[in-house]
C-alpha cells in the first residue's frame, strides 16, 4: 500500500514528494523477523556483521539489535553511484575492515540489490579471505537477476522497479534520514 506524505512529513524531504512504499511499522516488523531468523541460523562460531556503507547504516543498526547472540560489527565502504541513478558496474573498496575474516561467519548487510554487481564483486573479494561462511542480508532486492545471488540468504522486501530513498537509501546523498522507504515522485 502506498500513500503521499502529509505537509508535515514533506518538510523533512525539503518539499519533495516521496510516496511511502514501506512504512516505519512495516520495516520494524520485518527487521524483527530477520533478526530472529539470523539468531536461529548461527548457533555457534564467531559472527561478524559487515555493513556496506553508507546505505546500510540504519538497517544494520536496527538489525543487530534484533540478533540475540554475540556478534561483532564492522563496515565496508565501496565506491558508489555518485549523483547518478544508474550503476557504473565497477566496485572499489575505499575502506576495508581491519578484523581478519578467516574462520568467522560473515553476514554482509546491504540496503538494496539492483543489478547485483556490487554484491557479486564483494562476495568474490571476501570469499578469498577464507571465512567460515559468507551470507548476504539485503533489506531490498529489485529481483532483476535471472537467478538470485547464491550468497543471498535473507531479503527484507522485494523492491518495485523504482528509485527508492529513505531508511539509509539516498539520491545524491539526500533522503537517507527518512524513517520510511519511498520513491521520489517529483525528483
Ligand atoms: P547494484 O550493484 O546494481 O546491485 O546496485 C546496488 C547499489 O546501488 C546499492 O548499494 C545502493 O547503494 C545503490 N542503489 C541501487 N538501487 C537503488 C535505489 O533504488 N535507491 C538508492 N540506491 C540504490
Ligand atoms: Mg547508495
Amino acid at each position: 500500500m502506498s500513500s503521499s506524505l502529509s505537509p508535515d512529513l514533506r518538510r523533512r524531504t525539503g518539499g519533495h514528494n516521496v510516496r511511502v512504499i514501506f512504512s516505519e511499522d512495516q520495516i520494524a516488523q520485518r527487521v524483527a523477523e530477520l533478526g530472529a531468523e539470523i539468531t536461529e541460523a548461527y548457533p555457534d562460531g564467531e559472527l561478524l556483521v559487515l555493513g556496506l556503507l553508507k546505505g546500510s547504516f540504519i538497517f544494520l543498526s536496527d538489525l543487530v539489535r534484533r540478533i540475540d547472540r554475540p556478534l561483532h560489527v564492522d563496515f565496508l565502504v565501496a565506491s558508489s553511484y555518485g549523483a547518478g541513478k544508474v550503476s557504473s558496474g565497477t566496485v572499489r573498496l575505499l575502506y576495508d575492515p581491519e578484523t581478519p575474516l578467516a574462520g568467522k561467519h560473515i553476514l554482509l548487510v546491504e540496503d538494496i540489490i539492483d543489478s547485483g554487481r556490487t554484491m557479486k564483486c564483494l562476495v568474490e573479494l571476501l570469499a578469498a579471505r577464507n571465512p567460515a561462511s559468507l551470507a548476504i542480508c539485503s533489506l531490498l532486492d529489485k529481483q532483476l537477476l535471472p537467478e538470485p545471488l547464491p550468497a543471498l540468504r535473507w531479503t527484507g522486501f522485494p523492491a518495485p522497479p523504482a528509485f527508492l530513498v529513505g531508511y539509509g537509501l539516498d539520491h545524491a546523498e539526500d533522503y537517507r534520514h527518512l524513517p520510511y522507504i519511498g520513491d521520489l515522485i517529483d525528483g
